[in-house]
């Protein structure tokens, strides 16, 4: 576990709280904790240290906290709490992310959208996140050699992708589309971008040995506005680091909270990163105020995606659901005639909800 900075030790707290209580049902799991991120750059000069990384190097999977801080802005990049993530990212071979974004009946009224334009959101983004402009090479920073500009600092990146890398991050996404609900949007700026137009191309080859799915693709910008428009049109998209950065966020805020949902960040091994994916919300760290439950969620991926324990994930979910369910909230999701807990509190209603093993059916 790499709690990091702001929210991020107090909504790991209750993720350890309900790792412990599925002891009961038969899971137990060595756990160990690593710095990361700004207050691993003060302990230790790193915001990814050496012993972190052969932490993770020897865990089986990692549940990474939150990490920023405007107070370490000033560093160069290499030195910024971020940096912990993106290299996380790169040493532990993660390019896959995927989030699921679902608007519950309970929490339709959150959503900063008209509840009938939400309902029956449930959606899968499939990020690359591994390539793209993030890590292409040649960037930097330089006196412009040419163009109209000449002479001024000037800054740029390279967006490229490769056909393998294309061809694996799609073969996910087509996998994913055909065990839920066959549909997949894939997001690019064909009509801008040569990146984009191998990425269209390869992405349709693919989908010849997919004819079960039904693959659509949309110009990033009209994407975002779709998801905006029509949420619940959505079953799978995916799309490249950069595109798949926006429409994650996007995506998740259309909940009414970025406190609920959680990513799985996957290599070609059982060993992935999970994380709630909000920021480290410093104006709230240490109130007891944050919500708990994307973080708890990502510990429920961990245990499907790394652990193989899909039926310790539902009975993670369930928990969720139930609790929710009667109504505890913390501040993030009140409203009206619900009770108001802090992290705290519903990380022990969540813990006990699954130590109970409950059922819940949702109406
Ligand atoms: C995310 C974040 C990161 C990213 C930042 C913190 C480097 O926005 O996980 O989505 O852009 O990948
Ligand atoms: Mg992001």
């Amino acid at each position: 576990m790499l709690p990091g900075e702001g929210v991020g030790p107090e909504i790991i707290a209750q993720a350890r709280k309900v790792l412990e209580a599925l002891k009961p049902l038969g899971f137990h799991a060595e756990v160990e904790d690593g710095a990361v991120g700004g207050v691993a750059c003060e302990s230790h000069g790193s915001p990814l240290p050496a012993e972190t990384l052969s932490l993770v190097q020897r865990a089986d999977a990692v549940l990474f906290g939150t990490v920023g801080d405007p107070r370490f802005d000033h560093l160069e990049r290499a030195l910024r709490p971020e940096r912990a993530l993106l290299g996380l990212r790169r040493e532990l071979g993660l390019f896959a992310c995927l989030k699921e974004v679902v608007v519950p009946p309970d929490l339709v009224r959150l959503s900063p959208l008209h509840s009938e334009r939400v309902a029956g959101t449930d959606l899968l983004v499939v990020r690359e996140l591994s390539g793209d402009i993030y890590t292409g090479l040649p960037r930097g920073q330089r006196c412009a050699p040419d163009g109209d500009f000449e002479g001024q600092r000037e800054g740029f990146d390279t967006m490229r992708y490769a056909e393998e890398e294309v061809r694996r991050i799609a073969g996910i996404a087509f996998e994913m589309a055909r065990a839920r609900r066959g549909k997949l949007a894939s997001v690019d700026k064909a009509n801008v971008l040569e990146t984009s137009g191998l990425w269209r191309s390869v992405v349709s080859e693919l989908a010849a040995q997919y004819p079960d799915v039904e693959l659509t693709h949309l110009y990033a910008d009209n994407a975002l506005m779709q998801l905006i428009g029509h949420p619940a049109s959505f079953d799978v998209i995916v799309a490249g680091n950069l595109f798949g950065d926006l429409l994650s966020d996007a995506a998740s805020a259309l909940t009414g909270s970025i406190g609920l949902s959680a990513s799985a960040m996957l290599g070609e091994s059982a060993k992935g990163m999970f994380e709630a994916g909000h920021g480290t919300a410093l104006d709230i760290a240490g109130q007891d105020i944050a919500n708990p439950i994307a973080c708890i969620r990502a510990l429920g991926l961990l245990l499907r995606h790394s652990a193989r324990r899909p039926d310790l994930s539902a009975v993670i979910e369930v928990a969720i659901r139930s609790v929710l369910h009667q109504g505890y909230r913390t501040v993030d999701i009140r409203c009206s005639s619900t009770r108001l807990v802090g992290t705290e509190r519903m990380g022990d209603l969540i813990a006990d909800a699954a130590r109970s093993g409950s059922t819940f059916t949702e109406h």
